[in-house]
């Protein structure tokens, strides 16, 4: 259930091992945070605290060339992949405390970091503003588009025989004999979309929208609750080339794809559902981004900005377990990290649930 990135990969994985697998999506496939991300795969920017997940982002990162080639090979298509490190930027003490803080819960997670001084600095990221600096460099934090990850999985999954339900509002998972009835609600009423031995949850931020069958009440612990996690994010076409690593500052970061394309954001925001961005909070990220990088992102009406729901969730780290006594696996609340994680939540998942 739920046909973002993590559902793709996962049902990529399950036929691999020879399942029978089908996705369903209330909308169309990568349709939501999956489309909306920027990609990027950067331990180094997100990575705060030592938890296991923190660990896992660190993993994830490790094999995730492998997971572009092995997809790549399967659909055929190009994925724009760089390894193209991160600048963390602090122009003042308490940024740079912040900094130094953080760096030492990463050097014991494994990341890579290391200080560079301004000339360092500028000789990576000639378009730094004017003005004295400290900085970390993260060699490891990368970056992938995650449309063309979402358009190359959708092509491998099509090629191995997997069906992709599109505009099915799955409402909720009923016990059915051996297995489960997958049970959707529309203007044409409630039906039984199909069967299944095994279902996997992964539908982001609506998860909880999805009713699981009453029985798994009893078991504790209770799935945890997800909410979306607003964020907008602002695009302009550039030169390709002008910008090499991320650049990053006070949790803003800025970077660009191999076409050219900029980005940057991205604030966070707990406002429901609401798909309508706000122009004030896009004309702050400018703001802060010109400071950073003066002129990359004039003018501002050459700009295109879109918002996108992360899949938070209660707690720390994603809801990534089977419930007790069930077929049936929860796999949301990937929050900042969905599509670093997407490629190591899909083996896992598929190794419990072929076993
Ligand atoms: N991973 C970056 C973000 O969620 O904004």
């Amino acid at each position: 259930m739920g046909g973002g990135i993590i559902g793709l990969s996962t049902a990529w994985r399950l036929s691999q091992r020879g399942m029978r697998v089908a996705v369903a999506d209330a909308r169309i496939m990568a349709g939501e945070a999956s489309m909306a991300a920027a990609g990027m795969l950067a331990p180094g920017g997100e990575a705060h605290g030592d938890s296991p997940w923190a660990r896992h982002t660190v993993e994830a990162r490790a094999t995730y060339p492998d997971f572009v080639s092995e997809l790549k090979g399967a659909s055929g298509l190009e994925i724009d992949f760089r390894e193209c490190g991160a600048l963390d930027v602090a122009s003042n003490d308490e940024a740079w405390a912040e900094l130094a803080a953080r760096r030492a819960i990463q050097e014991r997670l494994g990341i890579r970091v290391r200080e560079v001084g301004e000339a360092e600095g500028r000789e990576l990221i000639p378009l730094l503003r004017p003005g004295s600096f400290r900085a970390l460099y993260y060699p490891d934090d990368a970056i992938v588009d995650p449309c063309q990850v979402n358009a190359a999985l959708e092509v491998a999954l099509k090629r191995v025989g997997v069906t992709l339900l599109i505009h099915e509002p799955v409402s909720a998972i009923e016990p059915d004999g051996d297995g489960y009835a997958i049970r959707v609600d529309d203007a044409s009423g409630c039906r039984v979309l199909l069967r299944a031995g095994s279902v996997v949850l992964a539908a982001g931020a609506w998860s909880n929208e999805i009713t699981l069958p009453g029985r798994v009440a009893s078991h504790l612990p209770a799935p945890r609750r997800t909410m979306p996690v607003r964020g907008h994010l602002v695009e302009r076409e550039g030169t390709p080339g002008a910008l090499l690593p991320i650049a990053r500052e006070d949790h803003l970061y800025v970077f660009q794809r191999n076409r050219g394309t900029l980005l940057t954001g991205s604030n966070e925001e707990r406002v429901g559902f609401d798909r309508t961005p706000n122009p004030a909070v896009v004309e702050q990220i400018l703001d802060r981004t010109d400071r950073l990088l003066p002129g990359l992102f004039a003018p501002r009406a050459e700009n295109s900005s879109w918002v996108g729901f992360r899949p938070g969730i209660e707690g720390e780290g994603p809801e990534l377990r089977r419930l007790p006594e069930e077929r049936i696996w929860l796999a949301y609340g990937h929050y900042r990290n969905g599509i670093l994680l997407a490629p190591r939540t899909a083996a896992y998942l598929a190794g419990e649930i072929a076993e």
